[in-house]
């Protein structure tokens, strides 16, 4: 299938979406308009021709027992809304409520009052000639019936939080209107909610505004082709979708347009203060979001209210920092976090002066992004900074680094995992003494542990004996089949994580015969254990030097645990990024074992496997630096699920070749697309997109720190100056027809056109050095990339425009 791929699907990240409902739509009863005679009411549903857009009642959400006129994908399997028409006047009853022709020719809601809750208000209808039908493309349209090229209104004209291809965002200069985008308050109330994107037609520029009053993203001036703080937004060959800005005489707007017609997509303002584009992955049936806006959650301005600290995960966007519980739990439970968290016990300083209380106390809380609101003193010791923060009631906290910051009300915009160490002030029962409770830890832990030795001296002969007797049962042919009880055991009840993953966390265990082994629990997962344990059969027969032993497995009630050998160097990132870097020959000797590897998994074992999720953190290294493939297996293991958790997963999509985005069928080709972002990786000793560390303020820049190594490779090597990348390795012993060999190969890797990269014996052949390795065509994103200096200032890159070559791969063919 030929799909040209948006470019910056490169540079993505996924989370999962807030926004969206997932409910099967009902069977629609379609109808094609609404005129004078037919009206719409309870599950009657108006479907425009091909089916792909749906008009009727919705409840959003359950906990919600409001109805809505709306809109959503006909066609997928998630209830999607796109449009809501009476936002903030929702009926209770939809059974007796309906959409009608007034009777001047209005397309009107009625509630089960026969009240007018919704109207399109236009002026020149007529009763009699008016029809509404829904379109394809998504817009609602009221229409003359005798000549349907007269429009009176059009959904397209009033949007609420989505934007689809085809609809203008911006100033309409006719009806003076400026169209943009507002979110819901949250998931069960579709009402306008705190976020924004709209049109600065001054400045001539887009912005996300918190609460009609602070910008926390601006996406730059258009620059021809595409704006300048959001490169994606753009308008290039061959991208699934194209974006225009256009100033003319009917208005200065912007639009799209979707290169294939079968790509569902839609462009959504996220509950979560993101400008959200989507595209439906059929084949995980969910939701892709290739780009965001902002890029990063926790910009987004006063996310998570007053007191609440903002983490990047998948899990939970908002929590309440120490001392302090959710305002309004349910808002929150449906993530609105705007009412922000409120103190559990109140501080004795506001309670009038009283003594009674014991006196507040400052808790230390370490590794956050502190709000940059603070006052500055110069005090010079850590002590007197606290003493001037405990003179003054209305001071929430300080913090001390070479000067004294004083925080005063509400803090707003804390984020977690920022490196930055403050003292926030609580009342006292929050804090406990320190002291006592020390020694009463020390105490207690001392006891235990002389408890502890003592049993294990008495019981451990026992333990020993049975345990010996016990394993020779178990152990048949290569692979173990353990009881969850053994499992337990070994792993001592699970205490010792290794790692935590999408699919599971993993475990150190310790067999009797003290082989230490690794133990993956994975996460519920729907498949039988018939199915489970034939794959696991499988898997367990795959032996390659390159891959890593699966030793044993447990299926047990549901439960699933595999049993891995166990590789004391961990896994491939923490040497790669960690402070001490890995030598140019070991680094090459990693990537041909990790492609060895590989070309065993697509080629040489019985059934070809593909991996599907090729990065560093999959790839552990033995005592001498032999690399080995972890996790193999686990696509076919899973199943579908797999590529649910894979798609939406964070730091897996910069490796994701683009067909999984796409949602088109997955080859071996995608594994070797992630080998050669990896590869990159193994290359430079850095990660391939680092977003800058953004400490500043939100409503300031926002873009313009990304670097990607790729891209500044790619160029470098095109200009033939592969030396100045030897800089950025802090590697000394480099072989530079190696580094050049590297290179090209991961270029080639890493094509967007799947026919167009190598295969993996390819790649090992080229490694090996067998062939001349040709000068890969630059992918169209990385020259994107190029052009815009500012973009990737991490490598100072002054060169500009690079053409694209293509370069037939024939040396390669054998
Ligand atoms: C509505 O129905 C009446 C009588 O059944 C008919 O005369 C009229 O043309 C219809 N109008 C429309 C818009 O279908
Ligand atoms: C809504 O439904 C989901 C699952 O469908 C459930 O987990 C959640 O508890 C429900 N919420 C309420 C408020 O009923
Ligand atoms: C979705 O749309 C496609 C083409 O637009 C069509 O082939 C397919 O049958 C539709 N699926 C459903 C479930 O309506
Ligand atoms: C409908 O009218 C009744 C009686 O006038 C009133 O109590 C009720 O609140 C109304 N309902 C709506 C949805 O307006
Ligand atoms: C209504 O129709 C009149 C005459 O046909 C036209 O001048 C006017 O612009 C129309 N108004 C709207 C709002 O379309
Ligand atoms: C609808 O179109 C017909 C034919 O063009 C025209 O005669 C009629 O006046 C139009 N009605 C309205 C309300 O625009
Ligand atoms: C329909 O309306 C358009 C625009 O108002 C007009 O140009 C066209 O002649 C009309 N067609 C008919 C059949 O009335
Ligand atoms: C974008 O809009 C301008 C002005 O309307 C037009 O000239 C140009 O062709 C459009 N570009 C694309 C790619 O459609
Ligand atoms: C403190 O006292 C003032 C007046 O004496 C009163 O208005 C205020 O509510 C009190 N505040 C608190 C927190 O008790
Ligand atoms: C406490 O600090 C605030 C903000 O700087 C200031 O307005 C207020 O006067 C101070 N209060 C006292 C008692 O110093």
């Amino acid at each position: 299938m030929a799909i040209a791929r948006k470019h910056s699907l490169l540079y993505t990240f996924i989370t999962f979406l807030s926004l969206l409902i997932s409910r099967k739509p009902h069977l629609a009863l379609g109808m094609s308009a609404i005129t004078a005679n037919q009206t719409l009411a309870g599950d009657q549903k108006l479907t425009s021709a091909k089916g792909k857009f749906v008009l009727g009642f919705f409840k959003p959400g359950n906990a919600s027992n409001n109805w809505y006129i709306g809109i959503w994908f006909g066609n997928i399997s998630q209830q999607t809304v796109i449009w809501v028409a009476n936002r903030e006047e929702p009926v209770t009853n939809a059974g007796a409520s309906k959409l009608v022709i007034s009777s001047d020719g209005n397309l009107v809601l009625l509630n089960q009052n026969r009240t007018i809750v919704w109207s399109t208000h236009t002026k020149n209808a007529s009763f009699d000639s008016t029809e509404a039908v829904m379109l394809d493309t998504g817009n609602l349209v009221l229409r003359n019936r005798s000549n349907t090229s007269i429009v009176l209104w059009q959904s397209f004209d009033h949007l609420t939080h989505a934007w689809l291809p085809g609809s203008k965002l911006g100033l309409n200069k006719i009806t003076g209107v400026n169209q943009n985008l507002i979110s819901w308050k949250d998931e069960n109330n579709p009402s306008p909610g705190l976020f924004s994107f709209q049109l600065d037609p001054k400045e001539q520029e887009f912005f996300l505004w918190w609460h009609n009053s602070i910008t926390y993203w601006r996406s730059g001036k258009w620059q021809g082709n595409f704006f300048e703080n959001a490169p994606e937004m753009g308008s290039y060959e061959n991208t699934y979708i194209t974006f225009n800005f256009t100033n003319d005489e009917t208005g200065f707007y912007l639009t799209y347009w979707v290169l294939d017609d079968s790509i569902i997509s839609g462009n959504i303002m996220s509950i979560s203060g993101q400008l959200q584009s989507l595209i439906w992955n059929k084949f995980a049936e969910q939701w892709s979001i290739p780009t965001a806006q902002p890029k990063d959650q926790c910009s987004v301005y006063n996310l998570c209210g007053s007191f609440g600290s903002c983490i990047d995960n998948n899990l939970h966007t908002c929590q309440c920092i120490k001392g302090f519980t959710e305002k309004n739990p349910v808002n929150w439970g449906s993530g609105d976090y705007s009412g922000g968290c409120i103190r559990k016990n109140p501080l004795q300083c506001t309670q009038n002066g009283s003594t009674k209380g014991k006196k507040d106390r400052f808790y230390k809380l370490n590794n956050m992004v502190l709000p940059n609101n603070f006052k500055s003193f110069e005090i010079d010791n850590l002590k007197d900074c606290e003493i001037a923060c405990s003179n003054n009631c209305s001071c929430t906290a300080y913090a001390y680094n070479n000067g004294c910051s004083l925080w005063y009300g509400d803090l707003v915009n804390l984020k977690d995992n920022g490196g930055e160490t403050f003292y926030l002030r609580l009342a006292a029962s929050e804090v406990p003494t320190t002291s006592r409770k020390k020694r009463t830890i020390v105490i207690v832990s001392i006891a235990g542990l002389f408890l502890f030795l003592f049993l294990t001296f008495l019981l451990f002969p026992i333990i020993r004996k049975w345990w010996r007797l016990r394993s020779m049962k178990i152990s048949r042919g290569t692979l173990s089949a353990f009881t969850y009880q053994d499992l337990v055991y070994i792993t001592k009840n699970f205490s010792e994580t290794l790692g935590k993953g999408g699919f599971g966390s993993v475990y150190k265990g310790t067999l009797p015969n003290s082989t230490v082994v690794a133990v993956k629990r994975l996460r519920d997962i729907n498949q039988s254990d018939k199915s489970f344990r034939a794959e696991v059969s499988t898997i367990g027969n795959i032996q390659h030097f390159n891959l890593i032993r699966l030793l044993g497995f447990c299926c047990e009630k549901g439960r699933k645990l595999l049993v891995y050998e166990y590789m004391p160097m961990g896994s491939l990132d923490k040497h790669l990024f960690g402070s001490a870097s890995l030598t140019w020959k070991i680094r090459y000797q990693i990537a041909l074992g990790i492609s060895r590897g590989l070309l065993y998994l697509h080629d040489e074992c019985r059934d070809c496997i593909i991996h599907c999720d090729i990065k560093p953190e999959n790839i552990l290294l033995n005592e001498s630096f032999v690399p080995k493939i972890a996790d193999f297996g686990l696509a076919k293991l899973l199943g579908r699920e797999f590529s649910r958790v894979l798609t939406s997963m964070r730091g897996t999509v910069g490796y994701l070749a683009p067909e999984w985005i796409a949602g088109s069928a997955i080859t071996t080709k995608a594994d070797v697309y992630s080998y050669g972002m990896m590869l990159f990786e193994i290359i430079s000793g850095k990660r391939n997109r680092k977003e800058g560390d953004d400490l500043g303020d939100a409503s300031q820049e926002e873009e313009g720190n990304l670097s990607f190594f790729p891209a500044f490779a790619a160029n470098k090597l095109v200009e033939g100056d592969i030396h100045c990348l030897l800089d950025l390795m802090s590697v000394d012993d480099c072989n530079l027809e190696e580094l050049e060999r590297a290179v090209k190969v991961a270029l080639w890797c890493v094509q967007i056109e799947e026919d167009l990269r190598p295969s993996m014996r390819q790649v090992v052949q080229m490694l090996e050095g067998q062939f001349n390795v040709n000068m890969p065509p630059i992918p169209r994103p990385f020259q994107v990339l190029t052009e815009m200096p500012d973009s990737i200032n991490f490598f100072s890159i002054t060169t500009s425009k690079t053409p694209a070559v293509k370069v037939p791969m024939s040396t390669l063919d054998e």
